[in-house]
């Protein structure tokens, strides 16, 4: 095959594949079509990686080097794709860490090699592409794990914060930008370059300290765009049109999504960056010395079934519990009665976005029954009972009405509004940002202590029971 074909079925694949990755971000933002759009996505990919494969400029005497680097690959990614839906934060983290790792290592590899050959290659365009994508890959490939460490508990969650530090921070990213310019102005200056390098890696670590647990959803999803952005450059550093519109999608999207993630806490974005949020624990005490009053399952079935309308508020304890199929069990039990049934859906709910209407989806509930936060609350004076399933800070009524709390602002579903409140949990411990509840201890609240599933699995059983009664 002449060298001509093969470039043209190379640019053809490319460009395919460019189209497929922009249907399979459109797709992914239905639930309906989402299937569709990782399909459309995992097609892109091959199609960009046979691509490549087929491109003459890939010397056949790298091919064992690619088998055996797809190989390593596939031995990390495989486990890393079978992390239960709780685990997908860190996940996600660990695979911008790659991905900045391997961007950063590109632009290292391709700066040392047209420094030997003699340095004619290194352009002040191409060092600038080198030097952005190296800095951004290796922050994120340290910002990233920490982040991923935080997750997983690894780390402590808390802001780790100290006097100076956002000077620190300035000064080290200034710092990797001076050798960045310089490096622009003389490439030959390679002793700059391994002290880019560390700047780098060391200001991906101090971005992510002083930033606290309940945040990192917002920092990942701006990481991945720090990922996309720095294969915008590789794109730029390897001359790849592929990789350069794959990483603006990447961005573009990482982007989006951290602001939609802002909005959904009512936090802004140096505020997530620079705000130490969940440092100060001011609030917290004050209802301590309440009583709390709870029911077994079987009581606060009876109490839903009294009801004409119930609004289930599932949290990350659903999750963890995979209560999901005995939640449809319990739906079925009450909707047989007549009686309405909605799901109230926080966007920050669980541990990723979307992690309840997929968990609920999983459980084949109707997608209509399930309710954005803004549509439900004005309702919820009206709804008889609202039952808080393992949900805890995005029912905190300390975020509308404790100024010194640190989720004060954060969006919530007002479930205090509800006539009657059931809460079940295994017992009285916070929830991710750590702070304490007042929901729990108001006159009109239930607590039903216990694990998701069985005292969800327990209700279904009561009202099945009861049914066979009628
Ligand atoms: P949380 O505030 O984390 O509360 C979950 C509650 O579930 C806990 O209080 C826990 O209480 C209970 N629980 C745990 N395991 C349980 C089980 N097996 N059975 C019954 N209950 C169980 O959850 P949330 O209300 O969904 O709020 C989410 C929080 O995570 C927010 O602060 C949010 O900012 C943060 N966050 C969100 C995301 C995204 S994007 N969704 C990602 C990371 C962090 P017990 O221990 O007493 O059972």
């Amino acid at each position: 095959m002449s060298p001509e074909l093969r470039d043209l079925i190379v640019q053809l694949c490319y460009l395919v594949a460019s189209v497929l990755f922009v249907f399979s971000l459109k797709w992914m933002n239905s639930p309906q079509s989402a299937r569709r759009g990782v399909m459309a996505g995992v097609w892109a990919m091959v199609l960009g990686v046979g691509g490549t494969l087929a491109n003459p400029a890939v010397a056949v005497s790298s091919l064992p080097w690619i088998a055996l680097a797809v190989m390593v690959g596939g031995i990390v990614g495989v486990p890393l794709s079978k992390v239960p839906l709780t685990a997908v934060p860190q996940r996600t983290a660990l695979s911008h860490a790659f991905g900045g790792l391997a961007a950063g290592l590109v632009g290292t590899a391709k700066y040392y090699l047209w420094l030997h050959e003699g340095g004619e290659m290194l352009t002040g365009f191409r060092v600038f592409a080198i030097t952005a994508e190296v800095i951004l890959g290796f922050l994120t490939f340290t910002g990233s794990l920490m982040a991923a460490g935080k997750l997983q508990e690894f780390l402590p969650g808390r802001p780790i914060t100290y006097r100076g530090q956002l000077i620190v921070n300035f000064l080290t990213l200034g710092g990797a930008i001076a050798c960045a310019v310089a490096l622009i102005i003389n490439p030959q200056w390679s002793f700059l370059f391994p002290v880019l390098v560390i700047l780098a890696l060391a200001f991906g670590v101090m971005l992510i300290i002083p930033i606290g647990g309940a945040d990192m959803p917002t920092v990942i999803a701006l990481l991945n765009s720090y990922a996309g952005l720095s294969a915008v450059a590789m794109g730029f550093v390897l001359d790849n049109k592929l990789l350069i519109i794959a990483g603006a999608l990447d961005g573009s999207s990482g982007l989006i999504l951290s602001i939609i993630m802002c909005k959904a806490m009512n936090r802004s974005f140096s505020n997530v960056l620079f705000g130490a949020f969940g440092s100060v624990q001011e609030s917290g005490g004050e209802d301590s010395g309440k009583t709390v009053k709870s029911a077994n399952p079987a009581e606060a079935a009876e109490i839903m079934e009294q009801a004409d309308t119930v609004v289930i508020v599932p949290g990350y304890g659903m999750a963890v519990a995979q209560a999901q199929h005995r939640v449809r069990e319990l739906y079925d039990q009450l909707t047989k009665r007549g009686i309405s049934v909605k799901f109230a859906i926080h966007p920050v709910a669980g541990r990723m976005p979307g992690h309840m209407n997929v968990l609920l989806a999983e459980a084949d509930i109707p997608y209509d029954d399930l309710i954005e936060m803004d549509e439900i609350n004005p309702e919820m004076p009206q709804v008889d009972v609202v039952l808080v399933l393992g949900a805890n800070d995005v029912v905190n009524p300390a975020a509308k009405n404790n100024p010194k709390s640190p989720i004060h602002g954060m969006p919530i579903i007002e479930a205090d509004r509800a006539k009657t409140v059931l809460a079940v949990k295994r017992s009285m411990k916070p929830g991710f940002a750590g702070i304490d509840n007042e929901l729990y201890t108001l006159d009109k609240t239930l607590m039903v202590f216990g694990d998701a599933k069985a005292v969800v699995g327990e209700m279904a059983k009561t009202l099945s029971g009861d049914s066979g009664i009628h």
